[in-house]
């Protein structure tokens, strides 16, 4: 399906991020008009100065998303430089992955702000110009695997997504009288991301055989799913988080641990048992 953004404000939090410059860009070449804003302007800055090359109408604004003024200058400033605000994406992120044992309490609460406040600061404060203005409009939060299927060294990031995908259900509540939908999007690993020199080759290796479909997810295939909650086609999906994983959430296809067809799938001999 292609999706067409002509006359559509979208703001992008996180844009200096892998997944943020990702949807910003994509929705930008889709037509859209994009704020991308990001703590770090490292990112986001030259992917400005690229999407104006291509014609787009896109600007930056640096602004802590955990900061309540901050928020507050990011939201005047991109309704004044856009006119509006349509679709809210918040795609903000500290990685912060360690058992329990090891977690430094400063790293923990970085994740939970910068999963939680969002809600607060960012949505609440669109909601209310939305709500002010008798607009509606769609926010999007980036989850991920980890808030339902956790593991060694996920404590941080499964307790901050999880929070992340009941927030999104309680707001989706709120809001949804005003005709507000509240979704979020679950990915499994992407490709690029997969490249990341932070992953042990042996970890990706194991990940990879956690996946039904056997592979990262393209970032393409992500913003495809922003682009349908974004879009007429999502109009009436509220308070979901919409998983893109490749299955990896599905089940366990991991006792296929290497080689063609396996003969064996949870202890069951294929030719023995007649399966
Ligand atoms: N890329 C993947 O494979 C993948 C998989 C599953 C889930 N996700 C989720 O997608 C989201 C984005 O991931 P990513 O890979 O793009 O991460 P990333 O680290 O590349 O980007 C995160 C961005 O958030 C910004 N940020 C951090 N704190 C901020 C703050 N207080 N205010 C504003 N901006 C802030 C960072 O500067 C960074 O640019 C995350 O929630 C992540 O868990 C990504």
């Amino acid at each position: 399906m292609v999706h067409e953004f002509q006359d559509t404000s979208v703001l992008v939090v996180g844009a200096s991020g892998l997944m943020g410059g990702e949807i910003a860009a994509a929705f930008a070449r889709a037509g859209a008009r994009v704020m991308l804003s990001d703590i770090d302007g490292s990112g986001a800055e030259g992917r400005v100065e690229e999407l104006r090359g291509e014609g787009c109408d896109v600007a930056f604004h640096r602004a802590d998303v955990t900061d309540a003024a901050d928020v507050h200058d990011l939201l005047r400033h991109t309704l004044e430089a856009l006119g509006g605000i349509d679709v809210v994406v918040n795609a903000a992120d500290v990685r912060v992955f360690g058992p329990a044992v090891d977690v430094r309490e400063e790293r923990w609460k970085a994740k939970i702000e910068v999963a939680f406040k969002p809600f607060f600061l960012l949505f609440g404060g669109v909601a209310r110009h939305w709500i002010e203005e008798g607009r509606t409009g769609r926010m999007i939060s980036i989850s991920s695997t980890e808030s339902t299927i956790p593991y060694p060294g996920s404590v941080a990031e499964s307790a901050a997504k999880a929070g992340v995908d009941i927030l999104t259900r309680v707001m989706a509540c709120e809001l949804g009288p005003s005709g507000i939908t509240v979704n979020a999007i679950a990915p499994g690993m992407t490709r690029k991301r997969q490249e990341d020199p932070g992953f042990s080759a042996e970890y990706i290796e194991s990940y990879m055989h956690h996946i039904p479909l056997g592979r990262a997810g393209e970032e393409r295939e992500i913003v495809d799913a922003v682009f349908f909650l974004a879009s007429s086609a999502g109009s009436y999906v509220n308070g979901q988080t919409l998983v893109v994983d490749g299955g990896y959430s599905a089940g366990i296809p991991a006792l296929q641990v290497s080689g063609e067809p396996p003969t064996q799938w949870l202890g069951f001999d294929r030719d023995r048992e007649g399966v």
